[in-house]
């Protein structure tokens, strides 16, 4: 089985990339990223010298390369998690992110049919394109109730709005041209390789510093955090085994108000570092995020009672797990914090 992964440097793309080689040995990954500010090939040192594993540098719009890599690689799945992925970033810049996040997929979709779809309109067994979306495509919640898989798309930010709309695209090739395709709604995830410009890390990274903790507005919107591991694992399950046409929730019942995160960090760095100046002193209340969702929850029962996916971790030892990682890979992190990740590319693959 020859799997396109693409975004397979980014945060959750290469957790994924490691899960599959190290799950499946008869898997060949060809890993498609255009290596933007949030591609990092460090993240994938385990994967060095496995011959099952093909980076390839470009992006995912590139029509001559997308249909080079298909045919060449005779390719029967794909994986798409290649996006740009920051909220913050969408309401300054949004124009990239209906570049990469919308025709990028459409241009995919339309490859993936091109070099799929039969003379009699079917397609191969095997072909599947799963489109790795997110909760943020449903809006926000009030107090009560989850995000379940019929709950109208109600997206607010430009990155939500992006999103929401290439999952109208993927669902519109299995509705026009029979593809099979899944598309997968995840809610918050962490652990190791996540960006420090997303909330988690750069908690860790600026109380590691004794910098200013910026909690926007009140601290006391809600997300539903999910290991990512335990993604992983569920978009390996819809690869293998989801209805095609599909949609699947993914979550684990782990919601958290922003406060109680910066609480639960700074705990686990006092824990580890013992230094009394990671404290709550450093908190700092800032301007909100414009148009700011108050509180993501997932309903994730459809895919436990379909296809049997369970989360793992908890998210107290999930947070443990992640605190320890980044304290362990400190040099990880400062090339990121300093932007000299930017030279691992040339360092390691240009000239091969
Ligand atoms: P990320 O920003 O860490 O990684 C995105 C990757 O995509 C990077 O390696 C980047 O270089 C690559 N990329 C960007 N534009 C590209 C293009 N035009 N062509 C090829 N590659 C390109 O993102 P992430 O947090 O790992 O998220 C991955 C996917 O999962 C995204 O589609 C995101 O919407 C979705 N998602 C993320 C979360 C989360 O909590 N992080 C939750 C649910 C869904
Ligand atoms: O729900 C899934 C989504 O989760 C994914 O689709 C996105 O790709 C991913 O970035 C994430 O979006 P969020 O906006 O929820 O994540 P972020 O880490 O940016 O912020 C988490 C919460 O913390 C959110 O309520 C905003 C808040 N926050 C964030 C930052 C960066 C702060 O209070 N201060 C900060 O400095």
């Amino acid at each position: 089985m020859t799997l396109l992964v693409t975004g397979g440097a980014g945060f959750i793309g290469s957790n994924f990339v490691l899960h599959m080689l190290q799950k499946h040995p008869d898997v060949r990954v060809i890993n498609l990223d255009k290596l933007t500010y949030a591609g990092n090939l460090a993240n994938l040192k385990a994967a060095e010298g496995d011959a099952r594993h093909v980076f390839v540098q470009g992006d995912i719009g590139d029509k001559a390369l997308v249909d080079g890599l298909l045919k060449k690689h005779n390719i029967q799945q794909i994986v798409n998690f290649a996006a740009e992925s920051h909220v913050d970033r969408s309401i300054e810049d949004p124009g990239v992110f209906a570049r990469t996040n919308v025709m990028g997929t459409v241009n995919l979709l339309s490859c993936a049919r091109a070099a799929w779809e039969q003379p009699d309109g079917m397609y191969p067994p095997n072909a599947r394109f799963v489109q790795v979306s997110t909760d943020e495509v449903y809006g926000s919640l009030g107090a009560q109730g989850f995000f379940t898989e019929e709950t109208p798309l109600c997206p607010h930010s430009p990155y939500s709005a992006s999103k929401a709309a290439a999952d109208m695209f993927v669902a519109a090739w299995h509705d026009t041209y029979g593809m099979p395709v899944n598309i997968t709604r995840c809610s918050n995830n962490y652990g190791p390789f996540q960006f420090p410009e997303k909330f988690i890390p750069l908690l860790i990274n600026n109380a590691k510093g004794k910098k200013a903790l910026p909690v926007y507005g009140d601290g006391l919107q809600v997300r539903d955090w999910l290991y990512v591991e335990d993604h992983c694992a569920a978009i390996d399950l819809v690869l293998q085994k989801g209805r095609a046409g599909d949609v699947y929730n993914i979550g684990g019942h782990n919601e958290r108000t922003n406060l109680q995160i910066v609480s639960a960090v700074i705990a686990l760095l006092q824990k580890h570092l013992g230094d009394a100046g990671i404290s709550e002193a450093l908190i700092t209340h800032v301007t909100d995020r414009k148009g700011h969702d108050r509180r993501y929850a997932i309903d994730p029962a459809k895919i436990g009672r379909e296809l049997g996916w369970q989360p793992a971790v908890l998210f107290d030892e999930g947070i443990e797990r992640t605190v320890r990682w980044y304290l362990d890979n400190n040099a990880w992190l400062q090339n990121v914090a300093s932007g000299d990740y930017l030279a691992y590319y040339d360092k390691m693959y240009k000239d091969r």
